[in-house]
């Protein structure tokens, strides 16, 4: 059984995040969201894996690839991002004959992707759909289950016949690909694999549905960055491998090896990744400070800094700093902030 990240859309929902950057490479809990869904296909027993590309995206996402020993990768240009669907058909050479996993490169599960891996290769259905309960399913894929089988797909409804999402793995046999073939473009101009799904139960053919255990999130917008940050911190075991002089750790802590903690006050669920430096600060529950990055004499909750990012005499919660970006203080006007901001970029100043 081969894998298929799905990782060449434009993540617009993300500016300015994802001008310089794909979104499946940004760090939620220290680590690119693309690096959860490889380790989730290794565990699930799926070891080739087709990571779906831009050309403009291709040398980020290998980048945040690296370090996976057990896996091959092979990495398929999608030039323009036209669907779902489409991002199937671009891969069709690459997939052959085999029976395939995709998942999106930008969802989250905590329980991985195993369960649905082995309902698949244990009930030999053409396809099955990791589907989840949800209040609002407005905005995804939506399915009508009868005992067990999806009986009918519609993608982003207004009016939704159910509470099911379709969350972003679905598990095929090659029986989908002349399905693909013949698709025409949806309403919004993109090739649904919605749609192809449908095209599958309209030929007569066995569609799963399979709940999805645990927590699932799609990271689409900023709040849900912070959210997925949030979730897999409380998830990590704790532990300090870097230097932690005059501090205090309270609640579940990681310090990686070669991170540095001085006189300052850690509050769990919290991560200092390698390299990072917090120096007379205060870092909040829920919040990630990547490689390289700092915090210094500053306060800092619930939020994610990126490689580099750095916080120096102010503070902040509820926050995504990218990519070497920088906040601090400065002398010169009080209370007056002065600030260098690339295209939709957002600042809330307090009242
Ligand atoms: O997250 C679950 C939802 O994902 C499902 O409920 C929907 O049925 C499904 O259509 C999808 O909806 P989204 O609007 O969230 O999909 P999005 O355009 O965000 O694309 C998901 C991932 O696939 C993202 O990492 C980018 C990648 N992608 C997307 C397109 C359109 C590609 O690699 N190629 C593409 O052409």
């Amino acid at each position: 059984m081969k894998g298929l990240i799905l990782a060449a859309g434009h993540g617009t929902r993300l500016r300015p995040l994802t001008y310089a950057r794909p979104k499946p490479v940004i760090r939620v809990a220290g680590r690119p969201i693309i690096a959860y869904a490889v380790e989730n296909l290794l565990e699930a027993g799926i070891h080739d894996i087709g990571v779906v590309v831009s050309p403009k995206t291709q040398p980020d996402v290998a980048a945040a690839l690296e370090g996976h020993p057990d896996a091959r990768f092979t990495y398929i240009v999608q030039e323009d991002p036209q669907g779902l669907a489409h991002a199937v058909r671009v891969a069709r050479d690459w997939l052959g004959e085999d029976p395939f996993v995709m998942y999106l490169g930008d969802n989250l599960f905590e329980k991985g992707v195993a369960g649905l891996v082995a309902r698949f290769q244990r009930e030999h259905p053409s396809a099955a759909i990791a589907l989840v309960e949800v209040a609002d399913p407005r905005q995804f894929g939506v399915a009508v289950v009868e005992e067990g089988r999806i009986v009918r797909l519609v993608e982003k409804p207004q009016t939704p016949p159910s509470n099911l999402a379709v969350a972003g793995v679905y598990a095929f046999t090659p029986e989908i690909h002349p399905i693909i073939a013949d698709l025409k473009p949806s309403a919004r101009g993109e090739y649904e694999i919605t749609d192809a799904i449908q095209g599958l139960i309209d030929a007569g053919r066995r569609v799963l549905g399979v709940p999805v255990e645990g927590w699932w999130k799609d990271t689409g917008r900023p709040g849900d960055l912070l959210e997925a940050n949030r979730l897999l911190l409380q998830g990590m075991s704790p532990g300090v491998e870097g230097t932690v002089e005059d501090s205090e750790l309270l609640g579940p802590v990681v310090v990686e090896a070669g991170a540095r903690v001085v006189r300052s006050r850690v509050l769990g669920p919290a991560l200092i990744a390698a390299g990072a430096v917090v120096e007379g600060a205060y870092v909040g529950p829920y919040t990630a400070v990547g490689p390289g990055a700092s915090v210094c004499d500053a306060e800092v909750e619930n939020s994610i800094l990126e490689e580099r990012a750095r916080l120096e005499g102010v503070r902040i919660y509820g926050s995504l700093l990218g990519v070497a970006a920088e906040v601090k203080k400065h002398a010169e006007r009080p209370q007056t902030p002065r600030l260098i901001l690339g295209d939709l970029s957002r600042v809330e100043v307090p009242e």
